[in-house]
């Protein structure tokens, strides 16, 4: 049965609230190389960003998470750090950077930057030094080098496997010429591991985030915030494998080690002292992927990172008792101990939802996948805590699967030679205006192609279209925010479901905001009698079709 509420009078009328501002913020993630390219290389830039700030404003989010633009040989996009406190070249320099920074705030948007401590490139200063100095030395002990196994010390020093492919264990060349010691690599052999055991790295880390906290930056999104720390002797794993399979499945000797939350600790001290100035909080979200929602619940403890990314909705299948037992675990194990729960959906290293969400592998944007994209944001927007969107997602960009793969850049393609979880598919330059590549995402006058070949469908999700076309998903995201914001009281406090059929979720949220999704593919009767105040998809009154969500007011006084 599902239960049918009475409608309420019509649109929420504001309300105000004390909490700080990142508890039930929504921040836009901007890859700056895909983003908007102001050089026309072919290159999103940090001027560009700045160009686009306008468009960000309108679409109605609190702030920007930058992808990192630091300097960078790229065998990860950025993720291979090689100077902490500059910006590379191909992107900009500190004074764009500080411009961006400006631009944003004097429109009220919070920017965020990427950092990523778990391990920095193999051309940092710190790791070309290992190289020169050889074994026993001070600047291999920042890494963690280790003899090899076997008679000739040919053998990695344990079995662990690397997240994209091979061995996590790389063997150097000694300053004599010899065959050598051997450095752990969590991902790339371009990515070598810190040891994060060495005080000096630690201390380093923390003037970094110094560095840029007093350029302005309002917060830092952390890279592999569950890495970090790994188990002291570093013993082969009883499941080598479970770092290649999955984001759920983990090595658990190399992940999620206790001493992490020392770090956490400190950093959120440094971001108290920076608040203590303006009356601002700072902000710390990290990449926390971890088994389950309690494990998860103690990154978040109020004196370690505000928010971590809830990646198990992004995970979960279109499935109404998958999202449900989702929600659950997070607002009981993570909300339930007074943090915020950090929503997100899709990001620079996940398959966009339109194409998830399609039923159908190889689909690359079905109108199903579209239809159930739309209505996993309406859920998204309407649960208590932080939400995260992925550049594009507001356009509804259907990932694209038919890149050829001589222009595949992830090196989980070159690592392994399988496409499977390969991630440039939905990282192609975002579309913003006409008919043919480059969209506007680049003038095109220098003849330089987008560093990924846009496919020629993008001219159907172009922001200019978009904006013009209230029916599309950046309306759907507008209104969804606007309405968000009119209603400060969802970002906090309880969520009640209702009794539903199966293939239904329908909960209620602040002082009556229902929000029900159809998850089957047949028409239920909606749980509020009247027009819905939004809708994912076209909703006659008192109806709820399939793959379609929607919000109504209800007077709960009355019910
Ligand atoms: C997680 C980032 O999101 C991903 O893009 C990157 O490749 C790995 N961490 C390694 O830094």
């Amino acid at each position: 049965m599902l239960s049918t509420l009475p409608a309420g009078t019509g649109r929420p009328s504001p309300t105000t609230t004390a909490a700080p501002w990142w508890r039930d913020a929504v921040i836009y993630q901007v890859y700056v190389r895909s983003f908007l390219d102001s050089t026309d290389d072919g290159i999103g830039d940090l001027a560009g960003v700045r160009a686009g700030l306008p468009y960000l404003k309108k679409l109605g989010v609190d702030g920007i998470w930058l992808s990192p633009f630091y300097p960078s040989p790229q065998h990860d996009h950025g993720y291979d750090v090689a100077d902490y406190r500059a910006v590379d070249p191909v992107y900009g320099d500190l004074t764009e950077f500080d411009r961006l920074v400006c631009a944003s705030h004097r429109i009220g948007l919070k920017v965020l930057l990427d950092i990523v401590p778990n391990h920095c490139s193999s051309e940092h200063p710190w790791f070309r030094e290992t190289l020169a100095a050889g074994p026993g030395t001070e600047a291999r002990s920042r890494f963690h080098f280790a003899p090899g196994r076997g008679a000739d010390g040919s053998e990695p020093p344990n079995n662990w496997r690397a997240m994209f492919g091979g061995p996590a264990w790389t063997r150097v060349t000694e300053p004599d010429g010899t065959p050598g010691e051997w450095y752990l690599h969590l991902f790339t052999p371009e990515q070598p591991d810190l040891n994060w055991r060495h005080q000096e790295v630690g201390d380093e880390f923390e003037q970094v985030l110094r560095f840029w906290l007093d350029r302005g930056v309002d917060g830092f999104r952390i890279d592999v915030a569950a890495g970090l720390f790994k188990h002291p002797e570093l013993p082969d794993s009883e499941d080598p494998e479970a770092d290649e399979r999955s984001r759920d499945s983990v090595n658990p000797l190399a992940w999620n080690q206790p001493e992490v939350h020392g770090v956490w600790r400190r950093w959120r001290a440094v971001c108290e002292e920076y608040t203590a100035g303006d009356g601002e909080h700072r902000l710390l979200v990290g990449e926390v992927s971890v088994p389950t929602a309690r494990e998860h619940a103690l990154y978040v403890r109020p004196d370690e990172l505000h928010q971590a990314f809830f990646f198990d909705l992004l995970s979960a299948p279109w499935d109404a008792a998958a999202f449900r037992t989702t929600i659950d675990a997070a607002v009981r194990d993570i909300a339930g101990t007074g943090s915020t729960v950090t929503w997100v959906l899709n990001n620079h290293d996940q398959v966009r939802t339109v194409t998830r969400y399609a039923g159908e592998p190889g689909v690359e944007g079905s109108g199903l996948g579209a239809a159930r994209a739309r209505a996993a944001a309406l859920l998204m927007l309407a649960l208590p805590g932080a939400a995260y969107v992925y550049q594009g997602e507001e356009l509804g960009l259907p990932e694209v699967l038919d890149l050829p793969d001589d222009v595949l850049t992830d090196p989980i393609f070159s690592r392994t030679g399988s496409r499977k979880h390969v991630r440039d598919g939905c990282r192609v330059p975002l579309p913003w205006s006409g008919h043919a590549s480059p969209f506007g995402f680049s003038q095109g006058a220098a003849g330089a192609q987008p560093w990924l070949p846009q496919p020629s469908w993008f001219a159907d999700h172009a922001t200019d279209r978009a904006l013009a076309d209230t029916s599309s998903f950046w309306h759907l995201y507008r209104e969804g925010l606007q309405l968000r914001r009119s209603m400060p009281q969802l970002g906090e406090g309880p969520l009640h479901w209702l009794e539903t059929p199966p293939q239904v979720l329908a909960m209620v949220r602040g002082d009556g905001l229902v929000c029900a999704v159809n998850f089957g593919s047949d028409p239920v009767p909606a749980p509020v009698p009247g027009a819905p105040l939004l809708a994912s998809g076209p909703c006659p009154d008192g109806v709820l079709p399939g793959a379609t969500a929607a919000w109504w007011i209800t007077d709960l006084k009355t019910a």
